[in-house]
């Protein structure tokens, strides 16, 4: 009698877990594409490529010989496209991950390109976080930035919104980088090429690590970088682009809200620039006597 009550209550138990898991699983997987192999290729490296059992997480690795990266089967012009990631943890100098949109599938020289950049570092000090801009071919948009947590220890979203107006990245939903276009043709703002998401991970002991002085330590190998839950919520590019015109505003990123960081934003905005900006080539008057165009569009705005 007690088997059977005590069945009978797990039968109940497994079903409600099993309710509560469709819902959940049915809303989670809306835009989430898990499935490595219908959504991305490898680019070189396969054998440095892993999944978890369930295919859901991924794994990239570097060694002696080679690193490895993958990019999306698709292009996308507009939207937003987010990723969890953990790093490489320990001793990392020198490694870098790179998580970044791009128009190319190699560094062709009328590339667009956005980058998220992690680099590595000694055990105990901190990552920095370098993103970029490119915009054909030219690129030397760099910032740095820290951050607030260990990105070795768990996993963080890292996300990139794309419309005409603005270019934000995210790290958790903060906005780390506001990068604005004006009303004018001009050089400086990736609003044409549809891209392809990538993320690599490579050995980049030449600069990346307190500027290339602490090198790669190789008995630390392989360096591996994990990945979950890519969601892309954009415009899928088909040829010849019937819906990526930015002309209507019938998508969300495409809309007034989505062209200004809103008010809470703004306020985890300002924080990010009084604590965590490390570099900021604006600021650089050194590299840049006269500072790029873009340099004058206010993130505020
Ligand atoms: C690595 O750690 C050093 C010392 O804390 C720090 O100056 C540097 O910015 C860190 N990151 C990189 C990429 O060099």
């Amino acid at each position: 009698m007690r088997t059977r009550v005590f069945s009978v209550v797990s039968v109940l138990l497994s079903i409600a877990v099993l309710l509560v898991s469709c819902k959940f699983g049915a809303a989670e997987s809306n835009n989430v594409l898990e499935e490595f192999q219908n959504n991305f290729d490898i680019m070189w490296a396969e054998d440095n490529f892993k999944t978890s059992e369930d295919g859901k997480t991924w794994f990239l690795s570097l060694d002696k010989e080679t690193g490895c990266g993958f990019l999306t089967k698709q292009r996308y012009r507009f939207g937003w496209f987010s990723m969890k990631l953990k790093l490489v943890g320990g001793d990392s100098a020198g490694v870098v991950t790179a998580y970044y949109m791009c128009s190319d599938k190699d560094a062709a020289p009328e590339r667009d390109e956005l980058d998220f950049e992690f680099l590595g570092n000694r055990t105990g000090e901190p990552y920095v976080i370098q993103t970029n801009v490119y915009k054909t071919g030219v690129g030397n948009r760099e910032m740095r930035h820290s951050l607030w947590f260990d990105p070795t220890e768990d996993f963080h979203t890292y996300s990139i919104l794309w419309n005409s107006h603005q270019i934000v990245f995210f790290v958790d939903r903060v906005p780390m980088r506001v990068y604005k276009n004006n009303d004018k043709p001009n050089d400086f703002f990736p609003n044409e090429k549809p891209m392809y998401l990538f993320s690599s991970i490579w050995n980049a002991d030449d600069w990346a690590t307190r500027g290339g002085l602490e090198k790669t330590d190789w008995k630390k190998a392989p360096f591996v970088s994990t990945y979950k839950d890519f969601k892309s919520d954009g415009c899928e590019w088909k040829d010849p682009y019937p819906e990526c015109v930015s002309t209507t505003t019938e998508k969300w990123w495409d809309q007034y809200d989505s062209w200004h960081l809103t008010d809470s934003q703004k306020e985890d905005f300002a924080w990010v620039e009084r604590n965590l900006v490390v570099y900021d080539y604006c600021k650089d008057t050194k590299r840049f006597p006269e500072l790029p165009e873009e340099c004058s569009l206010s993130p505020w705005d």
